[in-house]
């Protein structure tokens, strides 16, 4: 715990001569520090962005069969090395043992699915030109992929492992450098799982991870000169700025979301409260595709809350060494925010269902938040709108699904959602009236599996992840035209 991690830039591990250090908590224990990082200097940051793009000019010749044989063996190594990454998650962000280990293989799974990639990036296009009105059949166009360069990565806190490496793994494989920018709280596991690609041995430069101060040198790092494509994950005030501030470069946002859950009459009343609860309070709701608010016909709310509320009760409440199913949030201002949340929509008369505490209707110790069903929450109310990212779930009732809609693409988000219903055409027709990336039918939002297409509307994001649209997005179209006599 004394010793201070060191970045990695150029195959090697240092530390910044900045002598600048940030420190990580342990969201469990309060005031706990449980790791200290070194923060890089500008020179050294810059340095990165130097080294990554000579080394891409090299990486980019190398053929795409040995870069797919890389990703498959930094995939090795991360699984072999699963538990020690997985600790550090629990410990500087408070994943559950469990989900930790699960995080780190989906990430390996992710990297050896990324490698197939090859067979997007080996097709080209072929198109001759007379086609066009006016033109003979004198030119040949040769349309492939080429690398876009560098890439910026910085991904979230919640998956600093996966979300590092649904990034990375693309990248490579189209044949790009890439720096990542590590989130503070999570940085211990990003770098444990950034040496799994030291191991592999990518060349040198080729990678790189950069912990810096982010209110010092955040706008310097999005703005360099030296990047060709920013994939961030995050908040969405963070993301808007960078959007704002980050020029003529491809960008692959992902901003969290305000993911609806409709039910209608008809819908599966049990299926419904199990996803909400496995849906909505895993990782204590620290997800950007957890169900952040239920919309539910008035006729079935009754029957819907009763079986959340006694699934809710049996929830287990604690440390994520114990693997339990909810955990301390993030940090200290998360909990006040979610707190904020949960004292609006009481004053304002919603019910808070959880009220079995001593003298309290919810309870909350440190960054630990017992899981709280809202009801009868009202459009007047702050947690009807705003991404709580913590174990505080909103309900509110409906008269007609074209209501529940309305709350939807009423949202400044629009990431995910989903529709419990046992008639398919109803389901089709919601799915297509609701304004958000993905409907899910009869389950709770999510992104995996990992190549499925992931994307958000309004302020969640911009651009579609998932394995092949991320190769996409990374890559440029390149032509060659041959001019026949
Ligand atoms: O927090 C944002 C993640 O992309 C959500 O991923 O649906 O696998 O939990 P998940």
């Amino acid at each position: 715990e004394g010793d201070v991690y060191k970045f990695y830039a150029d195959g090697h591990w240092r530390l910044s001569s900045s002598g600048n250090i940030s420190y990580v908590y342990n969201p469990t224990v309060a005031g706990k520090q449980a790791y200290k990082i070194t923060a890089c200097s500008k020179d050294e940051v810059n340095q990165a962005f130097q080294s990554a793009k000579a080394a891409q000019k090299i990486w980019a010749k190398t053929p795409l069969y040995k870069r797919a044989e890389m990703l498959h063996k930094v995939a090795e190594i991360m699984r072999k090395n699963k538990g020690p990454i997985a600790e550090c998650l629990v410990k500087e962000v408070a994943k559950p043992a469990k989900d930790s280990v699960t995080e780190v293989v989906r990430s390996a799974d992710l990297l050896s699915y990324t490698a197939e990639g090859i067979r997007i990036l080996s097709e080209g296009k072929f198109l001759f030109s007379d086609s066009f009105p006016g033109n003979p059949r004198n030119k040949l166009c040769l349309a492939s992929k080429a690398p876009l360069g560098v890439i910026l990565a910085i991904p979230p806190f919640n998956y600093p492992v996966n979300l590092t490496c649904s990034k990375i793994g693309p990248a490579l494989i189209a044949g790009n450098a890439v720096v990542v920018k590590p989130p503070t709280q999570g940085s211990v596991s990003t770098l444990h799982m950034m040496h799994c690609f030291h191991l592999a041995g990518f060349p040198k430069g080729l990678l790189s991870c950069v912990p810096i101060k982010a209110s010092e040198l955040g706008d310097y790092v999005t703005t360099h000169p030296l990047v060709n494509c920013i994939s961030f994950t995050g908040g969405c005030d963070t993301g808007m700025s960078i959007s704002k501030k980050a020029g003529m470069v491809p960008l692959q946002m992902e901003l969290g979301g305000k993911d609806a859950m409709i039910v209608l009459e008809d819908g599966d009343i049990e299926l419904a409260a199990t996803n909400i609860i496995k849906g909505g309070f895993s990782f204590s709701g620290q997800r950007c595709t957890a169900v952040k608010v239920v919309l539910v016909m008035e006729s079935v709310a009754d029957k819907l809350v009763s079986s959340v509320n006694a699934k809710v009760a049996k929830l287990k409440v604690g440390p994520p060494e114990n693997n339990c199913d909810i955990v301390p949030v993030v940090t200290e201002a998360s909990a006040n925010f979610i707190e904020g949340l949960v004292t609006d929509a009481k004053a304002k008369n919603a019910k808070l269902c959880q009220a079995k505490f001593s003298r309290q209707e919810w309870k909350r110790q440190g960054n630990l938040i017992w899981p709280l069903l809202i009801d009868n929450v009202t459009t007047d109310m702050r947690i009807a709108w705003e991404e709580p990212f913590g174990p505080v779930i909103p309900v509110m009732r409906i008269k007609t699904p074209e209501e529940g809609v309305k709350h939807c693409n009423s949202s400044k988000y629009g990431l995910q959602g989903c529709v419990f219903t046992s008639d398919i055409n109803k389901a089709m027709l919601l799915s297509d009236a609701m304004e958000s990336g993905t409907i899910q039918i009869n389950s709770a939002p999510a992104r995996g599996p990992d190549h499925f297409p992931f994307q958000g509307i309004r302020e969640s994001g911009v651009g579609s992840q998932g394995v092949t649209n991320s190769i996409n997005l990374m890559t440029k179209i390149k032509t060659t035209v041959l001019n026949l006599p």
